[in-house]
């Protein structure tokens, strides 16, 4: 049971008369949801979500809305508002069959313009445009033509953590679902694969297919250490499970590696006493919830363009319908094709 503090007038949170009031009847209107984000959210912050909770609900039936969130979504988005939750393989199968008119994507801006590209009569709102990636920003249009020219014939598979306009100019996207098979259906000896060096480096483990890398990495991957891991398994005696974006004498340390879906059907195939996810914070505490019985340790870095979501600007992104995104059809038109060529394929996790 989550026993909220009744605000104060003075508190600051709720002095702002455009923020929704915490009401007395919303603790017994939310006790299910309460309970479920009881492990997850420290008890004093549950008094201060569930009045954007509750009006983000009202605001999104009046709208006709979907909301779809990333599994790197902080709890109270991922389990309060979301309608639709996964990994962007997930995400992108959504909006290519999504009826509603509106999509608001809580994610990061290159998942948005994906939904986009795939549901490209419907409206697609982001509540940060600045949600960025910098494995999407290591990488231009450009910079793609240039490499075809060093590789000729070599076909081009790219991450969907890419812009528009590198989707436009690549034969296939993948995800960290499917990259393996993606690579392999291109039916060629070479493939540029892009734009992240370690999840290069995991396909070309799984797979004879020569695989020419770019230098692109992820900024929160990046930061943990085989020394971390090491430590999760020794002082706690836990599984390590880690995403192909985390390095390679990372990778090295696990027992598993896949996308954040597979890690989930991992937890479930496997069922470890413990466990330490080497991942984004978010997606413990959004698996604590499936797996009670399984203790989660936590290296906890934060994806800061993912952090930019919350839930007074996902209220204010269906309250002010903003920011749209929007791709110039010429481009879109190009990137579809390679997002559909991945959708074809679908999901291929091994676990
Ligand atoms: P997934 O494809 O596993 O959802 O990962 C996306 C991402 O941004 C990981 O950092
Ligand atoms: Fe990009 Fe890394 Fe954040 Fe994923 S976790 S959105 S790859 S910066």
């Amino acid at each position: 049971m989550i026993h909220p503090l009744e605000p104060q007038p003075s508190d600051p949170c709720h002095g702002d008369t455009s923020s929704p009031q915490w009401r007395p009847e919303l603790e017994a209107k939310y006790a299910a949801l309460g309970a479920r984000l009881e492990p997850l959210i420290p008890c004093l912050e549950w008094s201060l979500y569930l009045p954007w909770i509750d009006a983000i609900q009202t605001l999104k039936r009046e709208r006709g809305a979907v909301i779809m969130a990333h599994s790197y979504q902080s709890p109270e988005i991922f389990h309060g508002v979301a309608d639709i939750t996964g990994d962007s393989l997930a995400l992108a199968q959504a909006a290519s069959a999504c009826d509603a008119q509106l999509i608001v994507l809580c994610g990061v801006h290159f998942m948005a313009e994906s939904a986009k590209i795939l549901a490209p009569d419907r409206t697609v709102l982001i509540p940060d445009l600045e949600a960025g990636c910098s494995l999407a920003s290591s990488i231009t249009a450009a910079d793609i033509r240039e490499l075809r020219q060093r590789h000729p014939g070599a076909p081009v598979v790219s991450y969907v953590n890419t812009s528009a306009e590198v989707k436009a100019e690549s034969d296939a996207c993948c995800t960290s679902a499917n990259a393996v098979q993606v690579v392999e259906a291109m039916g060629a000896d070479k493939v540029i694969f892009l734009p992240d060096r370690y999840l290069g480096r995991h396909v070309a483990q799984q797979t004879g297919v020569e695989l020419v890398l770019w230098n692109g990495c992820c900024e929160v991957h990046e930061q943990f250490t085989a020394q971390q891991a090491r430590d999760a398994r020794e002082r706690f005696d836990a599984k390590l499970v880690a995403h192909p974006e985390c390095p390679p004498e990372v990778q090295d340390e696990a027992d598993f590696v896949g996308s954040t879906t597979a890690m989930g059907a991992w937890l479930e195939k496997t069922q470890p006493q413990r466990v330490a996810l080497i991942t984004e914070c978010s997606m413990a505490d959004n698996l604590r919830s499936r797996f009670p019985e399984v203790e989660f340790i936590q290296p906890c870095n934060l994806c800061p363009h993912m952090k930019r979501i919350t839930l007074p600007n996902i209220h204010a992104c269906l309250r002010d319908l903003r920011h749209e995104v929007t791709v110039p059809e010429a481009i879109a038109d190009r990137a579809r094709a390679a997002l559909e060529r991945m959708l074809a394929i679908g999901r291929r996790d091994r676990v």
